[in-house]
């Protein structure tokens, strides 16, 4: 169980002067982290990009892609110190939110087999793993598979029936 959240984090959209804050978080919690490029590029594409605050720190963000009906999650972080408080729960279920708003009727992620912490909250969440990609992410040896995970938005949390 994570600890108990006294502070509340407060959300609002990812702008450019964020990107450098948050490439250090992300080479600091990922083996192989999205490039300044990659920030740049969910941004300039129009993505929903969002970063959380809490006591004045960018703790967490997230990207979000929102198709014709269908959204996709491509990034969900939280920087290390302030892991296993509820923040990463408090970000999916923001942009959950926001896709739902989009009238999305789906959404998907990816996950590495291994991100046993990160399986758990989207499981807990609703989400069901639907296939493997095979050889999805690169690893330092080679590539490692990746399972699509999605959600049924239109019946709650049923979850995703159908491939897509
Ligand atoms: C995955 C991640 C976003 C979770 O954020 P978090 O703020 O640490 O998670 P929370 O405190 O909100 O925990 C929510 C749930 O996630 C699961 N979880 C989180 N950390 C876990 C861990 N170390 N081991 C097992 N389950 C874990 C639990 O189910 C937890 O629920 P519980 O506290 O009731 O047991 C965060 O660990 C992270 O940024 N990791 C590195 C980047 C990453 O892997 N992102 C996801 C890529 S797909």
């Amino acid at each position: 169980m994570s600890a108990v959240l006294k502070t509340v984090p407060s959300m609002r959209p990812m702008g450019p002067t964020d990107v450098e804050r948050v490439l250090a978080i992300e080479q600091d919690i990922y083996a192989h982290p999205w490039t300044r490029g990659n920030f740049r590029d969910s941004l300039q594409a129009g993505y929903s990009c969002w970063v959380m605050e809490c006591e004045g720190q960018l703790v967490g963000y997230g990207v979000l892609m929102v198709g014709v009906r269908e959204a996709h999650l491509l990034n969900l972080s939280v920087a290390r110190h302030w892991q296993r408080r509820g923040f990463g729960r408090r970000l999916l279920h923001h942009f959950i939110d926001l896709a739902v708003g989009y009238e999305a009727q789906r959404m998907f992620l990816e996950v590495r087999p291994s991100n046993v912490a990160a399986r758990a909250l989207y499981a807990d969440s609703g989400f069901r793993e639907l296939y493997v990609r095979r050889g999805y992410y690169p690893t330092d040896d080679g590539r490692e598979d990746a399972i699509l995970m999605g959600l049924d938005l239109a019946a709650g949390e049923a979850g995703v029936t159908d491939m897509p």
